[in-house]
């Protein structure tokens, strides 16, 4: 599955007001007092999470930003900034996630990434996170809660249908997507990890209308390859699109964010 950089680049501000402050602090807390500390950012995109974090931590860091995608990787290259030394590295996480993990690494970082994996997958991730000790912060996975203002008769319709959708493979097997954040949580604490977690919600207001027609125009794709009616689906995108053009809708998508610490030392 690909990803756009347009797409990447217009869902980072929202993305970053969404983020969960408390788990931020967490993670900010968990490596207070430490000179220098090494990141990995699996999935890393355009390099989101660097950008997101790295103000907020008081340490050198060194960020390995991983990919399989190699122009986001190119662009991700740019995020370096002289308190932030960045190298990447393409690595296939269905293949070799192991690889990305390996080395002198102590945080695993990543955002929208859960939602795509398959619970095969996840277990493996926290496996291999267990067995380095490493805490991971993982940010902005889907929830399967959407909420569209004002209501549309056939929003239901769409929201499951997009939910449904959201299972399916995106490479790394048969997807968690909406309960991705939660089953991560349960998976942590199964191998000893403290997690903190909380909302990290999309809020698109009316004057958010390229965000909120990329959003709507995914879903409508989305719930067409699910089996909605053609019809169906064009005339709600029809009435939505209307409404954001008139400046009178608002959606906020719910995520969730999480940091895992494993509760023994190193
Ligand atoms: C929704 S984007 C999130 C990107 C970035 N973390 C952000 O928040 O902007 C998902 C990312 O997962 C990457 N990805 C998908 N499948 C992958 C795989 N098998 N190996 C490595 N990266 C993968 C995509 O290239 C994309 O950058």
């Amino acid at each position: 599955m690909s990803f756009s950089a347009d797409w990447l680049t217009l869902r980072e501000p929202f993305d970053r007001a969404a983020r969960n402050e408390k788990v931020l602090d967490a993670v900010v807390a968990a490596f207070a007092g430490r000179p220098a500390i090494g990141i990995v950012d699996i999935a890393c995109g355009t390099g989101s999470t660097l950008r997101a974090l790295s103000p907020r931590l008081a340490a050198r860091q060194n960020w390995r930003l991983v990919d399989n995608d190699l122009s986001l990787l190119a662009r991700a290259a740019a995020a370096s900034s002289p308190q932030a030394r960045v190298t990447t590295m393409p690595v296939d996480l269905v293949r070799d996630l192991e690889m990305a993990l390996d080395g002198p690494i102590d945080l695993i970082t990543t955002s929208a990434l859960l939602d795509l994996v398959s619970d095969e997958w996840l277990e493996r991730f926290a496996i291999e996170a267990a067995a380095r000790r490493l805490p991971v912060y993982a940010a902005l996975s889907y929830d399967g809660r959407a909420e569209l203002a004002p209501a549309d008769a056939y929003d239901a319709r769409i929201v499951a249908a997009v939910n449904a959708h959201q299972r399916g493979d995106k490479g790394f097997g048969p997807a968690l997507g909406p309960e991705a954040a939660r089953a991560a949580v349960t998976r942590f604490e199964k191998v000893g990890y403290a997690v903190t977690h909380g909302e990290a919600d999309w809020v698109f207001g009316p004057q958010d209308r390229e965000i909120q027609n990329q959003t709507l125009a995914g879903w409508a794709t989305a719930a067409r390859e699910n089996g909605l009616p053609l019809a169906d689906v064009a005339n709600w995108l029809t009435r939505r699109r209307d409404l954001v053009a008139s400046g009178r809708s608002s959606i906020r998508v719910g995520h969730l964010d999480l940091f895992a610490r494993p509760t023994s030392t190193r």
